[in-house]
C-alpha cells in the first residue's frame, strides 16, 4: 500500500519524509499555482526531496494530444528518476496516454470519476488511474464503490494498473478505500495528518509521564 502527497508545499513534504514513510508526491495545475515560486523550481525541489526512487507525479496542462505529448516528453526528460505523467481521461488524453506508454513514458491517469474511464486509461497504458473519491461523494455518488469496481475490474482481467485514489475529506474514505484493495493513496496535509492522531492517544501517553514524573521525577530508563 504506497501513500502519497498531494501537494507541492515543500516544508510539508520534508517534513512529512523525515518523519514519516512516503512513497511519493502528486501535484495538479491548482496546487502547483498556488506555489509562490516557479512550477520548474518546485518540482524540481520536490524531486530532490523524494531522491530518484519515490514516484512524482506531475500533470500536465494541455488538453490537446500534440501539446499533451509535448509537456509529457519535457516533464519526462526534465524530472529523471521515478516520474509519472498525469493525464487527464479526456479523448485527446486517452491518445496521448497510447502514444506515450508505447514510448515507455510512465502515465497516471487523472481526473477519473467513473470504473470505465478506468478501464479506457488501463487499456491505453496507463500505470495508475486516480479516481478522485470526495469529488464522486460531493455529487452523490460514492466514490469508495467506483473505486472498489475499478479494482474488481482490474483483477478480474488481470490489469497490471495499479489504482492511485485521490481526492480525500476525511480518513473514513481512505479506511474504505483500503479495505477495497486499492493499491496506492495520495492525500493532502490535513487528511494526512488524521492519519496519524488520537486523542486518546496523546492522553494515554501524557498519563504515563505524569504517573511516572510523581514516582521518579525527570529519570529516564537509562538513569
Ligand atoms: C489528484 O490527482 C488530484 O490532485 C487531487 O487528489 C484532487 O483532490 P481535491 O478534490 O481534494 O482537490
Amino acid at each position: 500500500m504506497k501513500i502519497l502527497l498531494d501537494t507541492a508545499d515543500i516544508d510539508f513534504i520534508k517534513k512529512a519524509n523525515d518523519t514519516y514513510v512516503i512513497d511519493g508526491v502528486t501535484t495538479n495545475p491548482s496546487i502547483l499555482s498556488k506555489q509562490k515560486i516557479h512550477y520548474i523550481d518546485v518540482l524540481q525541489e520536490i524531486r530532490s526531496i523524494l531522491g530518484d526512487k519515490k514516484t512524482l507525479h506531475a500533470q500536465v496542462i494541455n488538453q490537446d494530444a500534440e501539446q499533451i505529448i509535448k509537456e509529457a516528453e519535457f516533464l519526462h526528460t526534465t524530472f529523471q528518476g521515478n516520474i509519472y505523467v498525469k493525464i487527464p481521461v479526456i479523448p485527446e488524453g486517452y491518445k496521448a496516454m497510447k502514444y506515450l506508454t508505447e514510448r515507455n513514458i510512465k502515465v497516471t491517469a487523472t481526473a477519473v470519476f467513473t470504473p470505465q474511464q478506468a478501464l479506457m486509461a488501463a487499456k491505453a497504458g496507463a500505470s495508475y488511474v486516480a479516481p478522485y473519491v470526495n469529488r464522486i461523494d460531493n455529487i452523490s455518488g460514492n466514490g469508495v464503490n467506483v473505486v472498489a469496481d475499478i479494482v474488481t475490474i482490474f483483477q478480474t482481467y488481470q490489469l497490471q494498473t495499479q489504482v492511485l485514489a485521490a481526492s480525500f475529506k476525511n480518513t473514513e474514505q481512505i479506511q474504505k478505500i483500503c479495505l477495497a484493495g486499492t493499491q496506492a493513496v495520495t492525500v493532502n496535509e490535513d487528511v494526512f495528518s488524521k492519519l496519524f492522531c488520537h486523542p486518546l492517544t496523546d492522553w494515554s501517553v501524557n498519563t504515563f509521564t505524569e504517573d511516572w514524573q510523581k514516582t521518579y521525577g525527570q529519570k529516564i530508563m537509562s538513569d
